[in-house]
């Protein structure tokens, strides 16, 4: 039994709550909503470039025509009408879903707790991108999963590194429970899995029996290049589960996702969420919908092209300041799309102990170790470019760019070189 003065609760919690840390950048909001730092920490959309006034008119006519509807539980599974939005949503990217085969949920972010609570018991592989979206290391971490990284290259996701490891883990006696995927401008990466690794990786998928939950917020985050088909769209065999979220396209304030999968999971899944929230809010059901139908189904495309003009207007911003500022032998990702870029500084930085200097810079980022679970990412970072407006940017990065320097020089004068080896 243990007891600590810290924590007198101690010896009651279940063994899982030990393994758990919380994620970086919810630990790292608390402070960059400070208005005097530069968070290029969050993976916040630009939600003050939305329309007040029309954001009022679609809340009030909610209110005022269908407000008992609204104030009132609805179905496990999602409003119709805002299934029928994601069936359109999904169709516009290529994809052709039978609307009895998606869940709505609380944000992107309840697929992937409700996804590992269905499927890991302790000590469950479950396969991940290195570096892996740090939001979902906490519902690793709760499971007790063992997660085992494939490390990513520009290409993104190679489907031979995943056969490697299948095969290792074969060689063990272990089979993964689920591949764990974000193939279109990878948080944190930055980057795309080429088309012909996706069709590769859907016939692996098929060949070893492997389930792939493909998580998909950003592809209509779309500055440059071709559209590339999703994983779910080349998948015929029932693979691949999938992840969508209204959260990027138009608010994560409304916590409004879903996850469209094959009918024997979506049943296990509708159980899981009946465990954890019984129903997603309805009042943000019908303000989606109201959204997403309005003017037939157009005013969204034109706000995510809107969207589009600043982002890509942002990262330009940011990977010229980071030419101008960061170290040599610094290199980045530049994303066709997306909300991040993911940048890999000399190894004698740690971007854990650069965070805490920087922070009293007033400037956040995410350190790269919050992308992994195996302990690696230090020298990299994940830099934000949708929240700020292309000044703060500069600032913020010119700053990041001095305490990296200052930090090379500190190692310098200990006689280290920009490895961290001794010179
Ligand atoms: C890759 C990825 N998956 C899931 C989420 C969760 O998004 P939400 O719960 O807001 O839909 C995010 C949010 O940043 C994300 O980047």
């Amino acid at each position: 039994m243990r007891r600590t003065i810290l924590d007198p609760y101690e010896d009651r919690y279940a063994r899982r709550v030990f393994g758990m840390r919380s994620s970086v950048m919810r630990d790292l909001m608390a402070i960059t909503q400070r208005p005097e730092v530069i968070s290029l920490a969050g993976g916040l959309p630009d939600t003050g470039a939305f329309d007040r006034e029309y954001l009022a008119t679609l809340v009030a006519d909610i209110a005022r025509d269908s407000g008992a509807q609204a104030l009132q539980y609805g179905p496990t599974e999602g409003t119709r009408a805002v299934i029928d939005v994601i069936v359109d949503v999904m169709r516009h990217e290529g994809m052709e879903p039978d609307p009895s085969n998606i869940i709505v949920t609380t944000g992107g972010q309840q697929v992937l707790d409700l996804f590992a609570r269905t499927f890991v018991d302790p000590g469950d592989v479950v396969i991940a991108e290195g570096p892996t979206y740090p939001g979902v290391v906490p519902c690793f971490n709760a499971v007790q999963a063992d997660v085992r990284h494939v490390p990513l290259d520009a290409d993104g996701l190679d489907p031979a590194k995943v056969e490697a490891l299948l095969d290792d883990l074969a060689r063990e006696g272990l089979t993964a429970k689920y591949l764990y995927t974000i193939p279109t401008f990878q948080n944190p990466g930055g980057c795309t899995t080429t088309l012909e690794r996706r069709i590769r990786l859907v016939e692996l998928a098929a060949e070893r029996d492997l389930i792939v939950l493909e998580d998909n917020p950003y592809s209509l985050l779309r500055f440059e290049g071709e559209p590339v088909p999703t994983l779910r769209s080349l998948d015929t065999h029932g693979r691949v589960a999938y992840l969508g979220t209204f959260s990027k396209i138009f608010s994560p304030g409304v916590r409004v996702g879903w996850v469209e999968a094959p009918t024997p999971i979506l049943a296990r899944l509708n159980l899981m969420k009946q465990a954890a929230d019984l129903c997603s809010s309805t009042y943000m059901q019908m303000l989606v919908t109201s959204f997403f139908t309005a003017d037939g189904g157009e005013a969204w495309k034109r706000w995510v092209s809107k969207l589009n003009v600043i982002y890509s207007e942002r990262l330009d911003a940011m990977c010229e300041a980071i030419d101008e500022h960061f170290p040599p032998g610094t290199s980045y990702t530049k994303p066709e799309g997306g909300l991040f870029l993911w940048a890999t500084l000399p190894t004698a930085i740690d971007t854990t102990d650069l965070l805490a200097r920087a922070l009293e810079k007033d400037v956040a980022f995410v350190p790269g170790a919050g992308a992994f679970l195996d302990g690696t990412g230090g020298n990299a970072m994940r830099l934000n470019y949708s929240a700020m407006t292309p000044d703060r940017i500069r600032e913020g990065i010119r700053r990041i760019g001095e305490t990296a320097h200052e930090v090379l020089d500190l190692a310098r004068s200990l006689g280290l070189d920009d490895t961290g080896g001794r010179k």
